[in-house]
């Protein structure tokens, strides 16, 4: 008896020492397709940083970058089922779940700056997109982004004829398709993993993205043109899965909700930087020569993409176009 009572004791005592077994952390899995030194890779580093500061280690967030988890399409289908929590993609990737709204930010030229693009995505228009979200198990947390795109090819594009049967690659957006249409270009759904070998061999003859995207996936390297035409944007929804959102104690949601808060802000005030950092490498790289257009030519290039309008009028919605120029214009804030 005696020493089934010191047995007690001392037991007592090493966990009076040691504590409670500690609970396992909750893990937040972040899959991304770009690299880790560019607009959002560096986003999902501050929100892994905060994340992980703010509850104390109850969370954990593993940031899988340059699609070392799951492609493009893949990545969606895996947040709806649950394989991993938490991704950015690109608005213009939500069109083959169901939801073509997003692609109204692809439509060419509707953004004039960053700026501009605040107004629409911190306003009531950007609340309304996030919400559609919610039907498809998905919880959209902010808007992250990335910046203007640029043209590459293999041959120089400078007038609207030029892009004349020119494969490029683009991203699973009906109106990034109705765009090179409009170009009579052929236009070709493919991964982001996938561009930089479809252009070095060929399947594809150019391309269109940042210029943080371009520098880090080394596609100047194989383009031997790429013209400045910055018309059109790419910017990330960054999303959950729903249910385990929704599933998480609620002082951990607003700990997480705080760090997406500050990290936003951080990607946010950056990115400029990001791409015009990425321009100048590019330019000291020599590796492709950069085309700057003349106002007669930009203008001759709109002119080329505004039927891209009338089309997406049938797939995103008149009434939305309208609304997106509308907050684009407003002139509060
Ligand atoms: C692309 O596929 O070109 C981009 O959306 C990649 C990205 O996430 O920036």
């Amino acid at each position: 008896m005696r020493t089934f009572a010191i047995a007690v004791s001392v037991a007592a005592l090493a966990l009076s020492l040691v504590g409670p077994a500690s609970a396992d952390p909750i893990i937040i899995k972040f899959s991304h397709v770009v690299a880790t030194d560019t607009p959002k890779g560096k986003g999902a580093e501050k929100f892994k940083e905060l994340a992980e500061k703010y509850t104390g280690g109850k969370v954990k967030v593993e940031v899988y970058p340059n699609s070392t988890l799951y492609k493009d399409k893949e990545e969606l289908e895996a947040l709806q089922l649950g394989s991993v929590q938490m991704l950015a993609p690109s608005n213009s990737k939500f069109g083959p779940l169901g939801i073509r709204e997003f692609e109204v930010f692809d439509l060419p030229y509707i953004l004039p700056d960053l700026k501009t693009l605040r107004k629409v995505t911190e306003g009531p228009l950007g609340a309304k997109l996030l919400k559609l979200l919610d039907a498809k198990g998905i919880t959209g947390l902010a808007y992250w982004d990335n910046g203007f795109k640029q043209m590459s090819a293999n041959k120089k594009l400078v007038t609207p004829a030029d892009y004349q049967g020119v494969k490029f690659r683009i991203q699973s957006s009906r109106v990034l398709q109705a765009q090179f249409k409009a170009l009579s270009s052929l236009p070709q759904v493919m991964a982001f993993s996938e561009v930089y070998q479809a252009l070095q061999t060929g399947v594809v003859d150019g391309q269109e993205n940042t210029w943080s995207n371009i520098y880090t996936q080394k596609m100047h390297e194989v383009q031997k043109y790429i013209t400045e035409t910055n018309h059109g944007y790419i910017g990330y929804v960054v999303i959950v899965n729903k249910k385990f959102w929704d599933d998480l104690p609620a002082d951990i949601r607003d700990q997480l909700s705080k760090a997406m808060k500050e990290a936003t802000a951080f990607s946010n005030a950056q990115s400029q930087k990001e791409n015009d950092d990425a321009l100048a490498e590019i330019k000291k790289s020599g590796k492709s020569e950069i085309i700057k257009l003349t106002p007669e030519q930009d203008e001759a290039m709109r002119k080329a993409m505004e039927p891209v309008y009338k089309d997406a009028a049938s797939r995103v919605g008149q009434s939305l176009i309208d609304e997106f120029q509308k907050e684009a214009k407003s002139t509060t804030n």
